[in-house]
């Protein structure tokens, strides 16, 4: 399946990708950045840096919204994700993204790929909400779109009550979900329940290529994150679970045709609930995966044909 990620690389972005370069059922057509954990261009230097190390330089990156539809970016989550995003690792730097912004890309794909791109975004969805600005039929032209993000009935991991995600631009997240796409969303109901610790962290660290080395320590930063807010030393796998499950690769225990609404005002801001108002669109909503997801997630990260042996 071709599919356009959308991302803003991000340790467990780093992951996803590092998922997707070896799940057979993925042909990644293009990649896009947003504002998230640091701003798009430091994402999409990451994306590419992953990439060249991958060998898959051939998949292009674009530069997408610095900012969210109201107010601006504020600056990331560098004590998750560590100072540059991928948790304090020196990536080789990769090619440079292309002309095209994200947004313009992935009208691109999708008319080039008519009813059969795929979309996955593990970040705000900025990039989307522009996308339907330029392609007002894009839910039309797509096959489908898988969401990480949002918290339906569970707590947010930003506020008390919103996903990361859906927090930094509740407005473009709103856009989205009113649509019309065939949407799956994978929030932290769910991602919260599958993890990798520092097993996963060794393993990387000493599988030998380059691109695993890299993912290992990042990986080490990230479960220390978790560690210091009293979550233990194993972190979730929010960005690479969504992957997993747009690919096909992971089964889920979904409710449907929950019409899901994204709150703007006050406390609420961010907030992912379901509503009961004919007007909103229904979408799919993931609240279990099999408990076999991390092992899959982790197979295929180590399988990925590693460009040189360290
Ligand atoms: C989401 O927020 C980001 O920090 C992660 O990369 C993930 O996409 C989890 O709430
Ligand atoms: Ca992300």
């Amino acid at each position: 399946m071709p599919l356009y990620l959308d991302c803003d690389t991000g340790v467990d972005d780093a992951l996803a990708l590092a998922y997707l370069f070896n799940a057979p059922a993925a042909e990644l057509a293009g990649v896009g950045t947003v504002f998230g954990n640091v701003t798009s261009a430091e994402g999409a230097a990451n994306t590419a840096a992953l990439l060249g190390l991958a060998g898959r330089s051939d998949v292009p990156v674009a530069v997408g919204a610095h900012d969210p539809i109201a107010g601006t970016f504020g600056g990331g989550a560098r004590h998750v994700h560590g100072h540059n995003g991928v948790g304090g690792v020196d990536l080789p730097p990769g090619h440079r993204p292309g002309a095209e912004t994200a947004a313009e890309m992935l009208v691109r794909l999708a008319h080039e790929h008519p009813h059969t791109l795929h979309v996955l975004t593990t970040a705000p969805l900025t990039n989307i909400a522009e996308a339907l600005r330029i392609e007002p039929d894009l839910p039309a032209l797509v096959a489908n779109l898988t969401v990480m993000g949002g918290a339906v009935w569970v707590p947010g991991n930003v506020t008390p009550v919103a996903e990361a995600n859906v927090a930094n631009d509740p407005e473009a997240a709103r856009v989205v979900l009113r649509a019309g796409f065939r949407t799956l969303l994978v929030p932290l109901d769910v991602t919260l329940r599958h993890h990798f610790d520092d097993t996963d962290a060794d393993l990387f660290t000493h599988a030998g290529p380059p691109l695993h080395a890299a993912l290992g320590q990042m990986l080490r930063h990230y479960v220390g994150f978790y560690e210091s807010i009293g979550s233990g030393r194993r972190a979730p796998l929010h960005d690479p679970l969504a992957a997993a499950i747009a690919v096909g690769e992971v089964a889920t225990t979904q409710v449907r045709g929950t019409a899901l609404d994204v709150l703007l005002e006050a406390e609420d801001r961010g907030r992912t609930v379901a509503v009961d108002d004919p007007g909103v669109p229904k979408v799919g909503v993931v609240v279990e995966a099999d408990p076999a997801a991390a092992a899959v997630i982790r197979e295929r990260i180590m399988a990925t044909a590693p460009l040189t042996a360290a």
